[in-house]
């Protein structure tokens, strides 16, 4: 797409900044708004590109803010330091982006909705006209608003999947099946099928970075901010209990070799930032077991975080070769169609762990595994 959008020259790349900011009406600001030791939000790069536009404008401009930023900094940090250097005139808003990693280009281009937090009616019409071709409400807001839908929205999203994870646990309890049930209830309009995948938790760039924000930020308000503190603590449990289940499967885990399969946060992504395959994979370390790990494509990045003393593989059936358990810890479609039955053969034990509810357990069980998921219990089955 960049390279088709350059030879058709609607996109032109540049180091320099001051000749972008003067030929253009519109700014987007799109950089990193990474956590801070303390969990805040490190606005340092937001800092130094609103630094560089106020330096560098000339005439009256539209600055759009993409970047992920808490209530207010639009308004209070970035008008400021604009300001600061310009003079004249500049429009400002809060335009927050919900794509999906993996999915980036579709999500773009097919949102449920665009965002617009402005200042003035006529900059969100002009924004309105900039996001014509794509076919989506779009809704014009106040600045902070604009703002907290993000972080709302990526709470609401991580509080569904912490709240399926919890009824996955009791469903373990009561005999229930959680695929069944996320079903059931997702059917219901207005509780819906989307993020009720019950699982060993969330994890990636996004959502443990901006809850943990919106927590700070909330706090530092003055307001006890329940419910999210609640799905951050239910995610950090449920990737503990995947442990407490594989240990309650061994006398003990020590020397045991277990085949990862899975080590990016999500399918379709080699990002393996807070991936919870890979907080399982050091657990399992600590303990003393031998983790070889495989998956189409994180290893690179995941060696960077197991190294030194894990086993990657170049295809799954060389990770579960002689080992004593498989755990499916990312959702990657692929895995679905492996041939299941040369995995059985391969391992020396036939223990399915799978972490994303990604198998069909009943054929897993026919085939001769014992299947272990997230809240069902075909443990008990015949
Ligand atoms: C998320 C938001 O979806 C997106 O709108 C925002 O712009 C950025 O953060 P992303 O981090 O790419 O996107 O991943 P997402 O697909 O939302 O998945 C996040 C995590 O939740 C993954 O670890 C995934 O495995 C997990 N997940 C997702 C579940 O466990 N169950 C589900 O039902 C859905």
């Amino acid at each position: 797409m960049v390279r088709r959008n350059i030879k058709e020259k609607r996109l032109f790349l540049n180091t320099n900044l001051g000749k972008s900011i003067q030929e253009t009406k519109i700014i987007f600001i799109c950089v990193g708004t990474p956590s801070a030791k303390d969990g805040t939000v490190d606005l340092g790069c937001i800092k130094e590109v609103a630094e560089e536009i106020g330096k560098n404008i000339r005439r009256p401009k539209i600055i759009v803010i993409k970047s992920t930023v808490p209530m207010g900094t639009v308004r209070n940090l970035v008008v400021k330091i604009i300001s600061k250097y310009w003079k004249g005139n500049f429009e400002i808003a809060s335009n927050p982006e919900f794509l999906r990693e993996g999915n980036a280009v579709f999500d773009f281009l097919n949102p449920d909705r665009v965002v617009i937090g402005v200042n003035s009616s006529e900059t969100g019409k002009v924004l309105v006209k900039l996001y014509r071709k794509i076919k989506c409400p779009k809704i014009i807001t106040t600045l902070e608003s604009a703002e907290m839908i993000k972080y709302a929205s990526n709470a609401f999203l991580a509080t569904k999947i912490s709240f399926i994870n919890e009824i996955a646990n009791i469903c373990e309890k009561e005999g229930a099946d959680v695929e069944e049930v996320a079903r059931g209830i997702g059917l219901d309009k207005r509780i819906g099928p989307h993020f009720l995948k019950a699982g060993i938790g969330w994890g990636g760039s996004c959502f443990p970075k901006d809850l943990k924000a919106f927590r700070q930020i909330a706090g530092m308000d003055g307001y006890n901010f329940r419910l999210l503190k609640s799905t951050i603590e239910v995610n950090n449990y449920q990737k503990k209990r995947i442990i407490g289940k594989i240990k309650s499967l061994f006398p003990s885990v020590k020397n045991k070799k277990i085949a990862l399969l899975g080590l990016a946060f999500k399918e379709n992504t080699d990002d393996v930032r807070e991936s919870p395959a890979l907080e399982i994979a050091k657990k399992l370390q600590r303990l003393g077991a031998v983790v070889k790990g495989y998956d189409p494509k994180a290893i690179e990045n995941a060696k960077k975080v197991i190294g030194e003393k894990a086993i990657f593989c170049n295809s799954p059936y060389q990770a579960v070769k002689g080992a004593d358990a498989v755990i499916i810890a990312t959702e990657w479609r692929q895995f679905k169609y492996l041939n299941w039955k040369k995995i059985k053969n391969l391992l020396n034990n036939p223990l399915l762990i799978d972490g994303r509810n990604l198998m069909d357990p009943l054929k897993m069980k026919k085939i001769g595994f014992r299947y272990i998921g997230v809240g069902r219990n075909y443990e008990k089955l015949n």
